[in-house]
């Protein structure tokens, strides 16, 4: 009998531990925790005023429509939807615009960072990617493991809450030609603060001066100032820029998230044929076709005029219920007056990994070890406890 204990190949000796991700244990120790005024503001979905994440009532009635008038289960190819992809172009690039970009769906936004990484690391072997930090904690393991060279540049400060727009610059003015950019396309995780519609303007510029290639990370579209405005530092780019990638997500602007819906863009001034083949080649060999469903209800919705003002509905009022919870906590403290001015879901505080701890432990009150803040976590009752747990732990008390 085969002895599983000593293999005879050592086939998985290079492993090394990973460490689990820390958002599933803060899960688990939220849902352990009995004290009865808990605050989650640590997983990064949307919330409404009941703590509910609920599924969109448009994509509810998309969903019907596809269980009652899908005839067929057959595959689709490896660009997914082509509908869906046609139909969330004007939504990405302005009405009429876009026409010029190769789209394929993928797997989440996530799938659409990595099928740009790769066909990056494709193209030029090792090619190097420059991005800001901070940054979502997926983006730099992602690019390294698909065999870019990361190197990042300074975009946040969370003492100051001030954005490093100086040394972001400097940074970038030395980019060669070839280099991948990545830039959050608004409400930027995790900080919220995202680049004025004039620092667009400088950074597209000088990445269009330096040949660099922007890849626009566009995961909250209409969760910040709405949805044309929250596309618009994107729209820039593909004016000034030739060769763009835009990693699209429908996974928070629709509901979507396990549906992993999104969606990668790309123009490739020049190689745009030999891209558009090494993408489907990719999408191929990794997940053959992306998963239908939430593509197929986010093409249904995008179909109806009714449906379509019913989202668009929807988003809306998620987008101003943030804002409102924004402006609550800069009215309750005026340290925290700078998330006024901040967009989409999250903060980030300037709060060590101890004093997250004690708000944890002493306080009930559950964020990332980054200090990073869900502001869809609270609600107007949770404004005042959360203010005066952080008052009491920022004076060492807690
Ligand atoms: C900045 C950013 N990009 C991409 C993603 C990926 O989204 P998805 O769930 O669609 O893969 C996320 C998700 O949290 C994100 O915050």
């Amino acid at each position: 009998m085969t002895d599983v204990a000593t293999p005879t190949r050592a086939l998985f000796a290079g492993l090394q531990p990973q460490a689990p991700d820390p958002l599933l244990s803060l899960i688990k120790l939220y849902r352990d925790d009995p004290r009865a005024q808990k605050l989650d503001l640590g997983v990064g979905v949307y919330r409404d005023e009941t703590g509910a994440t609920p599924v969109f009532a448009s994509i509810k009635a998309a969903e019907q429509i596809l269980l009652e008038t899908q005839d067929t289960k057959a595959y689709l190819g490896p660009e997914g939807d082509i509908g869906y992809l046609e139909r969330l172009r004007p939504v990405v690039f302005g009405a009429g615009k876009g026409g010029d970009f190769f789209g394929v769906q993928t797997p989440g936004g996530t799938g659409a960072l990595r099928m740009a990484a790769e066909l990056a690391a494709a193209g030029t072997a090792g090619a190097r990617i420059w991005m800001g930090a901070p940054s979502w904690p997926i983006h730099g393991p992602l690019f390294r493991k698909a065999g870019l060279t990361v190197e990042t540049f300074r975009y946040f400060d969370p003492v100051t809450q001030r954005l490093c727009f100086e040394d972001m610059m400097d940074t970038l003015s030395k980019v060669e030609a070839g280099d991948l950019v990545l830039l959050h396309g608004a409400c930027h995780n995790p900080t919220g603060a995202d680049l004025s519609l004039s620092q667009w303007g400088e950074v597209t510029a000088l990445l269009a001066a330096r040949g660099a290639v922007p890849l626009i990370d566009l995961a909250y579209q209409g969760l910040g100032l709405g949805l044309d405005e929250d596309a618009a530092g994107l729209r820039m780019t593909v004016e000034a820029c030739p060769t763009v990638l835009v990693a699209y997500s429908c996974d928070k602007n629709f509901g979507l998230y396990r549906e992993r819906t999104g969606a990668l863009y790309v123009r490739a001034a020049g190689y745009q044929d030999v891209a558009a083949s090494n993408i489907l080649q990719l999408a191929r060999c990794a997940w053959s076709m992306p998963p239908d469903h939430g593509a197929a209800a986010v093409r249904i919705v995008l179909e109806s005029e009714g449906l379509t003002a019913q989202w668009r509905a929807e988003l809306e009022t998620m987008r101003l219920r943030l804002n409102a919870m924004r402006v609550a906590l800069a009215e309750a403290d005026p340290r925290l007056e700078p998330l006024r001015d901040q967009f989409g879901l999250f903060g980030l505080l300037p709060l060590s990994p101890a004093q997250v701890e004690a708000m944890r432990r002493d306080h009930a009150v559950y964020m990332v070890g980054s200090g990073r803040i869900n502001i869809a976590g609270f609600t107007p009752a949770t404004v005042q406890p959360f203010v005066q747990a952080l008052d009491a732990c920022l004076k060492g008390d807690a």
